[in-house]
């Protein structure tokens, strides 16, 4: 059997800034709240009338980590995408980024699992290599957030959390056993479906209704942030421990823990029950919000790009997000 080992990463976010101050002349709101409660300071979003998009950025950041993985574009044989704000309801980003990228008439797949969907992505393009149904593949997650988001004070409490970024990471075949993605670990639970949701546009709340009734909220993100907050840090905890366990391994093996960048004190939570030292923590939710399913390889993206990963560390990634749905992966760098 195979191994898959990522060997090239990128990431691409828009240039907008968008600072705490700056929404406080938007909406009632104060970089003081958002910061205490949420950690991030700014975000990225894209600029009205710029022409990106998920797939764009998607495809900008594939572009990097297939130049860094030192294959071409002809070398991938499958894409996964990972994002919750497609271009269009269908088809889905991840032929727009075979086409952006004019790649060969490869297989292409979407999946959508929100903050949790770059940790279900990987698992996906893991068993496809493990398999060796594929060789390379290139994996995407992206989010346009901002151009779906209630940026008024009704909309406060989940607007200030969002922003807009992508990241890509290929992951080849390897026949190295003891380096590479160890295992992968996939969690549901739909009961908690609607405590974070945008229920339309879809089969069962059509545009129209919107447009008879701009001020229907189901348009526009639900968050029931206290009962999201306290799922989080439990199916967080529990799910590094899965991943852990499955491997033989202890919290004190652990190198780097890079969560999903969902919110400072759930990361800081985590990380003080599992006593780990800052140095074993990446956080950027700082300066990029929550960018859902591209948060992960964002931050995957820069903690290698800053050198906080080496060669043989024990790095593990972690999602917990609307479905409810969490994951972790384990990796041997
Ligand atoms: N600015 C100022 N005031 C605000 C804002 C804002 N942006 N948003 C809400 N408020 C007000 C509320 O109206 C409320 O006012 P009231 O007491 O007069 O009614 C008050 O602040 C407290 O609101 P809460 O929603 O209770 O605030 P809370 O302390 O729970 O913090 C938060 C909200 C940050 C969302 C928190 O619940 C949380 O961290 N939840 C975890 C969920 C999360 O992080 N989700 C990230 C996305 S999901 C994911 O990636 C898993």
């Amino acid at each position: 059997m195979y191994t898959s080992k990522i060997i090239g990463l990128g990431h691409f976010v828009p240039d907008n800034i968008v600072t705490n101050d700056d929404l406080s002349k938007l909406m009632d709101t104060n970089d003081e709240w958002i910061q205490e409660r949420t950690g991030i300071k700014e975000r990225r979003w894209i600029k009205e009338g710029s022409g990106e998009t998920s797939s764009s950025m998607g495809a900008k950041a594939a572009k990097i980590a297939i130049e860094r993985s030192g294959l071409t574009k002809d070398d991938i044989d499958f894409i996964v995408f990972a994002t919750l704000s497609p271009d269009m309801y269908f088809p889905g980003c991840g032929v727009q980024v075979q086409d952006l990228l004019d790649m060969p008439t490869i297989g292409a797949l979407d999946v959508r699992n929100q903050c949790s969907g770059f940790i279900y992505a990987l698992s996906v393009a893991d068993q496809f290599i493990k398999t060796g149904m594929y060789k390379n593949i290139l994996v995407i997650g992206s989010e346009y957030h901002s151009g779906g988001l209630d940026i008024s004070t009704r909309g406060r409490g989940v607007s200030v959390i969002f922003g807009d970024g992508a990241g890509a990471a290929i992951l080849s075949r390897s026949e190295d056993a003891t380096k590479g993605i160890l295992s992968t670990h996939l969690h549901s639970e739909g009961k908690h479906a609607r405590e974070l949701v945008v229920e339309g546009p879809s089969i069962a709340r059509w545009v129209p209704e919107y447009k008879n009734n701009p001020d229907d909220l189901s348009y526009y993100p639900y968050m029931n942030g206290t009962f999201v907050f306290k799922n989080a840090v439990v199916r967080f905890s529990e799910v590094i421990m899965e991943g852990l366990q499955a491997n033989n391994l202890g919290v004190e093996d652990l190198d780097m823990f890079i969560p999903h960048q969902a919110n400072l004190r759930i990361s800081q939570f985590v990380q003080r029950k599992f006593k780990l030292r800052d140095d074993q923590v990446f956080n950027n939710i700082q300066k990029y919000g929550n960018t859902t399913a591209a948060s992960i390889i964002i931050a995957l993206t820069e903690a290698w790009e800053q050198k906080k990963i080496k060669d043989g560390d024990l790095v593990v990634l972690a999602a917990f997000g609307s479905g409810f749905t969490w994951g972790s992966v384990i990796i041997r760098w």
